[in-house]
């Protein structure tokens, strides 16, 4: 059985740090990318270590193109090859129509959806490259990716330009690469300070997820049916429906 080997962006804290927990869990190795975070990337690294995964650590600017783009060489070549790619790093301000000036529309379309595009080619180039290779690549997505409404509007928007990259690719590069998304509602309150919203009034499971949910949907998309590509999976407890 060929390893899975995965590259996770934004994997040092948070639900990418959950993400890159599930690929250990199950037996894969993680090129384990961080932009400022070195001390928690560190701590991820040693903690899934010892749980006998193989961790390369790689920091990059993803809002720097040129970075994003070099990433996954340097991924590719710390691990010995890839198979899989997850996009998990974003930014997520909290910007109405009035409050977005350029500067941070530029950000969140750069971090959001512009640095998944460059990874998601340079993984695609490499990887067909090698005859009968086979690869899956996950974006984390948002439930307001399909339902969106005035907040947060350059990350809404960026959330929508990655759900229908998802499927644009998923046509591109089938048959050899899948293409899913994870489209997540309550996981984590923002990591920015702001209030944990209040969400569960409009979520009908009426609870936050648990970071298990997240591991065992990853690990679903990375090992489950390859007939499965440009879909969107709602871990949101149906959020996205009310
Ligand atoms: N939390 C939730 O409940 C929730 C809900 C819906 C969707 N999501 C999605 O799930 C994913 C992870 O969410 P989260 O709440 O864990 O996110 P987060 O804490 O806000 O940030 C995720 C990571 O993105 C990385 N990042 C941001 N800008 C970067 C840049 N310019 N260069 C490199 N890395 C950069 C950061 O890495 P460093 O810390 O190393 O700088 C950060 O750790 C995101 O795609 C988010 O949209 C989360």
């Amino acid at each position: 059985m060929t390893t899975l080997n995965v590259l996770i962006t934004g994997a040092a804290r948070r639900v990418g740090k959950m993400l890159a927990e599930a690929v250990a869990e199950a037996g894969g190795n993680i090129a384990l990318h961080y932009g400022h975070s070195r001390t928690a990337a560190e701590a991820t690294a040693a903690a899934l270590r010892a749980r006998g995964a193989t961790v390369a650590l790689l920091q990059a600017d993803l809002s720097n193109p040129a970075e994003a783009a070099a990433l996954v060489d340097r991924a590719w070549e710390a691990l010995g090859g890839l198979n899989a790619l997850v996009n998990s790093a974003a930014i997520f301000e909290n910007l109405t129509w009035e409050t977005t000036d350029l500067a941070a529309w530029e950000r969140h379309l750069r971090v959001n959806l512009t640095a998944p595009f460059l990874l998601s080619q340079a993984f695609a180039r490499r990887l067909l490259a090698e005859p009968e290779a086979q690869g899956r690549i996950v974006n984390i997505l948002d439930w307001r990716a399909l339902r969106p409404a005035g907040d947060h509007l350059p990350y809404t928007v960026s959330k929508a330009g990655l759900a229908a990259l998802t499927q644009s690719l998923a046509v591109a590069f089938a048959p050899r690469i899948t293409v899913n998304g994870m489209a997540l509602g309550a996981v984590l309150p923002p990591s920015d300070g702001q209030p944990a919203p209040k969400v569960l009034h409009a979520t009908p499971v009426s609870r936050w997820a648990t970071a298990e949910e997240v591991r065992r949907t990853l690990r679903f998309l990375l090992t489950g049916p390859a007939y499965i590509t440009g879909e969107i999976i709602h871990l949101d407890g149906g959020r996205h429906l009310v």
